[in-house]
């Protein structure tokens, strides 16, 4: 509570006015798996059959029907995997079990701010006989001071799509060496933005951020709760308007009626992600068969 805290009062400068009401941008991804009833939820979210079959199942198929390649690019003779935020770390056990496949020796290190899915991605990659290694904390400023004697391969993927997104590719691009490789993935923006949207409507996403503003002053009791497009910034927005002041000095700046973000998303267009990346780094673009999910591995430029 305290760290969600500390973390949400340095943003509450990020927002936005409109016609005498403000938009406070108060999401951080670290502040949606701090606490373990959120990660439990975020468990939870895989047996939802619109997670499942959507992001889940679209990235999965886009890195199985490109294994070979994404592993021939991104990793070397020897590697360290790098995942920045794990998750349930299955799609990472996909690229380890084909680097293996392909006689690459692989170490393992994780970071995440959550010790349970450390806990779980431990155990599902040591599982396969790689040594695997857990860091607790938050991956932003853990990658700049790591210290690695192999190339990394550096697992971002679609959890990019949380940050601002020059800023995340920033901090990327200052802690690679030329010689690692960065996986980031993206679920682009198609011609029904309202079915993306529609996604992110589930009574998980709602659990997973209401602790959020509970640990900020707020008790539950909104004015509206939504998901809207926000075609300025190509991201999918996660909102509350509050009703009441916060029972904290500190946040009492946020007055009824005004809104609070909580989670973005970003979708950006296929050019648009493609230009982003290409910004920062050089490398191949990977699609699934829909089109609608996309991949990149490569270096740092
Ligand atoms: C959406 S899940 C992604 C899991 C997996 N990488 C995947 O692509 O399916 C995000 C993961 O990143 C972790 N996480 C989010 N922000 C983080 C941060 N700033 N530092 C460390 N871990 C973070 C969460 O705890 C969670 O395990």
């Amino acid at each position: 509570m305290e760290e969600v805290r500390r973390i949400l009062q340095a943003k509450l400068e990020d927002y936005l006015e409109e016609d005498g009401k403000r938009t406070f941008y108060l999401n951080d991804s670290k502040t949606w798996y701090l606490m373990h009833e959120q990660a439990e939820f975020y468990l939870k979210l895989h047996e939802d059959q619109r997670y499942a079959c959507g992001m889940l199942a679209k990235e999965m198929n886009l890195i199985k029907q490109n294994l070979q390649e994404i592993v021939g690019e991104g990793f070397s003779r020897k590697t360290i995997y790098l995942d920045l935020g794990p998750g349930k770390a299955e799609k990472s056990k996909l690229l380890i079990e084909e680097a293996l496949r392909q006689n690459k020796s692989v170490s393992y290190l994780a970071i995440d701010v959550n010790k349970m899915f450390l806990d779980i991605a431990l155990a599902e990659i040591s599982s396969l006989g790689v040594p695997a290694i857990g860091l607790e904390g938050d991956f932003e400023e853990q990658i700049a001071r790591l210290c690695t004697s192999a190339p990394k391969f550096v697992y971002l993927g679609a959890t990019m799509g949380n940050f601002k997104p020059h800023s995340i590719l920033q901090t990327l691009h200052k802690s690679l060496s030329k010689e690692d490789r960065v996986y980031l993935s993206i679920e682009p923006q198609t011609s029904s933005i309202e079915s993306l949207v529609d996604h992110y409507r589930t009574q998980e996403h709602d659990d997973m951020f209401t602790p959020v503003l509970e640990a900020v002053g707020f008790d539950g009791d909104y004015l509206e709760a939504g998901v809207r497009f926000n075609p300025k910034t190509s991201n999918i927005e996660s909102f509350l308007t509050v009703r009441k002041k916060s029972t904290l000095k500190e946040f009492e700046k946020i007055k009824p009626g005004d809104k609070i973000v909580v989670g973005i998303s970003f979708k950006p267009t296929h050019n648009q992600f493609r230009n982003l990346v290409s910004h920062y780094f050089l490398g191949d673009f990977y699609e699934n068969e829909g089109k609608n999910f996309i991949s990149f591995v490569g270096e740092r430029k």
